[in-house]
């Protein structure tokens, strides 16, 4: 019993040092600047995918990529991305009728009532779609598997 409190107080100690010494999360904080160049960045993703989102032509251009044949571009189906439910994914999809991530997702609206060309998961014009419907449903709760 004894040696059994002595290795656990052992473990705290080194579990105390380990965090001290802090190597699982950020050493240093980041800089003003650091941190204004990141929100640069992710602003920029945002812009880009709010203007594929509205069917923008240039950016649909500029991306070489044909998200709708219809002539309805996402935002007119989803006013400021409404009924995207970003932070339910993943989840089971009932259009998809399977289990999807949210790149899944936009890939079924692009293919089925967009009758577009769907989008490379890792592309650069999926990731902004990504960045502007995570952005402008901001602040809400995540909750997987959600319907
Ligand atoms: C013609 C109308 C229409 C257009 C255009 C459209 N969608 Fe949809 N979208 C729908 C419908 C209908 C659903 C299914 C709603 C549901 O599951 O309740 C949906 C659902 C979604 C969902 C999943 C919502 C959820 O909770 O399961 C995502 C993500 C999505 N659309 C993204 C997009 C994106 C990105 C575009 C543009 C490339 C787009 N949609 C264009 C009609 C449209």
């Amino acid at each position: 019993m004894k040696n059994y409190r002595y290795a656990l107080t052992a473990i705290a100690a080194a579990l105390l040092v380990a965090a001290s010494t802090s190597t699982w999360a950020h050493k240093e904080k980041h800089t003003a600047e650091q941190l204004q160049a990141f929100e640069d960045v992710f602003l920029e993703q945002v812009k880009l995918g709010d203007a594929l989102f509205h069917g923008d032509p240039a950016a649909v251009k500029q991306m070489g990529v044909t998200l709708s044949e219809t002539g309805m571009a996402c935002a007119m189906c989803h006013p400021f991305a409404a009924d995207i439910h970003p932070h339910e994914f993943p989840k089971f999809q009932e259009h998809m009728n399977e289990f999807a991530t949210l790149r899944d997702m936009i890939n079924w609206c692009i293919e089925k009532p967009s009758q577009g060309e769907k989008i490379s998961s890792d592309s650069q014009a999926m990731k902004a779609l990504e960045a502007y419907i995570y952005w402008s449903n901001r602040n809400s709760k995540l909750d997987p598997g959600r319907h």
